[in-house]
C-alpha cells in the first residue's frame, strides 16, 4: 500500500510532491511526508494524518530534487516519526511493501552498534543501505536488496547525488514519467499525467538511477537493462470537479460511462476477443479468484457461466487460495479480478495457478498493472481511474466482462444475440438506477443510527447481497451482513429484532416469490424490510417498503439493483460524519499481504 513520488528537474520539488501525494492519497493517508535537496543537505518534513498536513508543514521548502509518500501503517503505528521518508547517514528512502525479514536486519545492525528511531520495517532498509555504503549507491542499494524478503518499492535520495532519484522494485508498483528536461517517480502514473504521458513501468527485482534526461536501469546484478516507454492514457477522472466534493458519488454516477466504454472496447477488440475463445477452448474447469469487491464480482460471474456455459466453475477469495493447495492443472483456467492489478493476495494466488500450469486471464481496469504479467489475456474494463477507497463503477465493469466473455463463448445462440442487445443498453438502464438517489438518500437519513443492517438475496441477488453488504460496512462502520435468504432462519434470524434493517433483493424469476417469504420472516419479527426488485406483481410483499428497479434481463440485473445500494451505502457514510472517500483503516489497493 502507499503512494511514493518522485521528483527531478526544473519545477520546485515540493510543489511537484504534494500534488501527486493529493492524487495517490486513495493509497494510504495515515501519514504524508517529503524529503528535498535544498541546494546544501535534504531536508525531510513528515506529519501524521492527511497530506494537507504536510502540505502546510512544508510551505516555502526550495530545492528541484525530492522524494514523498503517502503511507497506509502495516508495521508501527501512523505517527508523525513512524512516517516516510526514513533517515539514515546519507539516505533517505520512502518505501511501499513489507519487509518481511525487518527484525533479523534490525537485530544484526543493532549489533553494529545501529540505532533505530521508529517501529518501521522501512528503517531497516534504509539503515541496511546505508551500512553497505562504500560511494556507489547502486552497489549498496544492490547489496541490501539482496538480503530482504518481502515486497517493496523505494525511491531513495543520497546526500552524495543531490541532482538523482534512484528507484528498486520487487512486488510493488513502480513507474518513471519521463517529461523534457525533468524526471518523475510514483506508484501510479496518475501521479505525473498532468507533465508527461511517457511512462517506463520497472519490472520486479530491478534498479534505477533517475535524473533530469531520464532513466537507467539494472538488475539486481548490475548489469545494464532495456526498457520499453508505454504512453499513458488516464484522463482526467482522478480529479474532482467543483461542483461535487466526494469521489465515491462521483464514480457511482460514471456508471453508465464505465459501462459504455467497457462493451465497446470489448467489441471492438477482436484480438483479445480471439484470445479468449482460444484459451477457454483449452480449459474444462474455471476458477474466478480476487479479493473484497473483486471477489464479488466472480460471484456474479459463477452464476452468469453456470447459466450460460457448460464449464464447471468455482469461486475462490484469492487470499485463502493461496495458502491451500488447490487442485489446479494445464486443464484449469484461473480468472483473476483485480480494479487496481495490484492486489498482493491476488498476485500471489495467481503465481501460485501458473506455476501449476493454469491458463490465466485477468480482469483488471489498469492496463498495465503487475497482475497483466501473468496474464495468457488480459481483459480491460474501462471504468476509467477509481479514486474513492469503496470500488463501485468498476465492480460493474467486472460483472459487465463476464457476461461479455459469456455472449462471445456463445456466439450465434439467440440468448447471446438477445443479451448483447441488453448489454447495449445497459448505460440507459445505469442512469434510471441513478435516479434513486434522492430517495437513497431519505432511506439513509431514516436509517442512519441503525446497529445492524442485512442483506439477503438467492442465487445471483446473493451475490449481490455480499457486495451490498460490503459497501456499508467500509463506508459508513455499520455491523452488516449478507447473506442467502433460505439461511436466514438457519441462524442469523435469531438477531433480528425492531432495531433490524433487512434489504432484500428479488431480481431473478425462479427465486424472487422465496425471498420474500424470507422476508415475512423478519417482519413478524418487528424488524424493517427493504425490497429491490424488478418485479411489479410480487405476492405479498406488504410490511416491506418496496423499490421497483428499472428492468433488464435477469443476468443484467446487476446495474440497476447495486448502484441503489452503492447511493443507499454513499449517502449512510454521509449522513453519520464519516468521509466515504477515505474510510478508516482502510487503502484502496492492498499491496501487501
Ligand atoms: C472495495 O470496495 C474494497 N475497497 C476492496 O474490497 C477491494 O475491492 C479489494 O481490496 C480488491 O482490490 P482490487 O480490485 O484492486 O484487487
Ligand atoms: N511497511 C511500511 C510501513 O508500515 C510501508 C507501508 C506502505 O506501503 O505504506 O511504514
Amino acid at each position: 500500500m502507499c503512494g511514493i513520488v518522485g521528483y527531478i528537474g526544473k519545477r520546485k520539488a515540493v510543489d511537484v510532491i504534494i500534488d501527486g501525494l493529493k492524487i495517490l492519497e486513495y493509497r494510504g493517508y495515515d501519514s504524508a511526508g517529503l524529503s528535498v535537496f535544498d541546494g546544501k543537505k535534504i531536508v525531510t518534513v513528515k506529519k501524521k494524518g492527511f497530506v494537507g498536513e504536510l502540505e502546510k508543514n512544508a510551505e516555502g521548502l526550495q530545492g528541484f530534487c525530492g522524494i514523498g509518500h503517502t503511507r497506509w501503517a502495516t508495521h508501527g503505528a501512523p505517527s508523525d516519526s513512524n512516517s516516510h521518508p526514513h533517515l539514515s547517514g546519507k539516505f533517505a528512502l520512502v518505501h511501499n511493501g513489507i519487509i518481511e525479514n525487518f527484525d533479523d536486519i534490525k537485530r544484526q545492525l543493532k549489533e553494529k552498534g545501529k540505532r533505530f528511531l521508529t517501529d518501521t520495517d522501512s528503517e531497516a532498509a534504509v539503515r541496511l543501505i546505508d551500512d553497505m555504503y562504500e560511494g556507489d549507491v547502486l552497489k549498496a542499494v544492490c547489496g541490501a536488496v539482496k538480503k530482504m524478503k518481502g515486497s517493496f518499492a523505494f525511491a531513495i535520495l543520497c546526500k552524495d547525488f543531490p541532482d538523482k532519484v534512484f528507484v528498486v522494485k520487487k512486488q510493488s508498483p513502480l513507474v518513471v514519467g519521463l517529461g523534457e528536461g525533468e524526471c518523475f517517480v510514483a506508484s501510479d502514473c496518475m501521479a505525473f499525467s498532468k507533465y508527461t504521458d511517457k511512462a517506463v513501468y520497472l519490472k520486479d527485482n530491478e534498479v534505477g538511477v533517475v535524473d533530469k534526461d531520464g532513466l537507467s536501469l539494472f538488475d539486481f546484478n548490475l548489469n545494464k537493462k532495456n526498457f520499453r516507454t508505454e504512453k499513458t492514457d488516464i484522463g482526467d477522472d482522478y480529479r474532482l470537479s467543483e461542483n461535487c466534493s466526494s469521489f465515491m458519488y462521483k464514480e457511482i454516477f460514471e456508471s453508465p460511462k464505465a459501462l459504455q466504454y467497457t462493451a465497446a472496447d470489448f467489441f471492438a477488440d477482436t484480438a483479445t476477443q480471439k484470445q479468449v475463445i482460444d484459451i477457454f477452448s483449452k480449459h474444462d474447469k474455471v476458477i474466478m479468484l480476487g479479493c473484497g469487491t473483486a471477489y464479488n464480482a466472480c460471484l456474479v460471474g459463477k452464476n452468469v457461466f453456470e447459466k450460460m456455459l457448460d464449464v464447471d466453475c468455482e469461486t475462490e477469495l484469492a487470499s485463502e487460495f493461496r495458502y491451500k493447495n488447490p487442485k489446479v492443472n494445464s486443464n484449469t483456467l484461473v480468472i483473476a479480478v483485480s480494479q487496481s492489478g495490484e492486489t498482493a493476495d491476488t498476485i500471489a494466488a495467481v503465481k501460485l495457478a501458473k506455476a501449476k500450469g493454469a491458463g490465466i486471464a485477468v480482469i483488471t481496469n489498469v492496463r498495465h498493472s503487475s497482475l497483466t504479467r501473468f496474464a495468457d489475456v488480459v481483459l480491460h474494463t474501462k471504468a476509467g481511474a477509481e479514486v474513492a477507497v469503496a470500488a463501485t463503477k468498476s465492480y460493474l465493469t467486472q460483472t459487465l466482462m463476464f457476461l461479455l466473455v459469456a455472449t462471445l463463448l456463445r456466439e450465434g445462440s439467440k440468448v447471446s444475440e438477445e443479451i448483447k442487445k441488453q448489454i447495449l443498453k445497459l448505460p440507459q438502464t445505469a442512469e434510471q438506477a441513478l435516479k434513486f438517489d434522492a430517495l437513497m438518500q431519505k432511506y439513509a437519513k431514516k436509517h442512519c443510527q441503525k446497529q445492524s443492517v442485512f442483506f439477503i438475496g438467492r442465487g445471483m441477488d446473493y451475490a449481490l447481497a455480499a457486495e451490498g453488504t460490503l459497501k456499508l460496512k467500509e463506508v459508513s462502520y455499520i455491523h452488516s451482513e449478507g447473506f442467502a435468504a433460505g439461511e436466514l432462519k438457519h441462524g442469523t434470524l435469531a438477531l433480528i429484532d425492531k432495531n433490524a434493517l433487512v434489504i432484500a433483493i428479488a431480481t431473478q424469476r425462479n427465486v424472487a416469490e422465496k425471498t420474500v417469504n424470507a422476508l415475512h420472516e423478519v417482519t413478524a419479527r418487528g424488524g424493517k424490510v427493504i425490497l429491490l426488485t424488478c418485479f411489479e406483481k410480487l405476492k405479498d410483499t406488504k410490511g416491506a417498503e418496496v423499490i421497483l428497479l428499472p428492468q433488464t434481463g435477469g443476468l443484467l440485473m446487476t446495474a440497476p439493483a447495486i448502484i441503489p445500494l452503492q447511493l443507499f451505502a454513499y449517502h449512510m457514510s454521509v449522513e453519520r460524519g464519516i468521509n466515504p472517500d477515505k474510510p478508516r483503516n482502510l487503502a484502496k489497493s492492498v499491496t501487501v499481504e
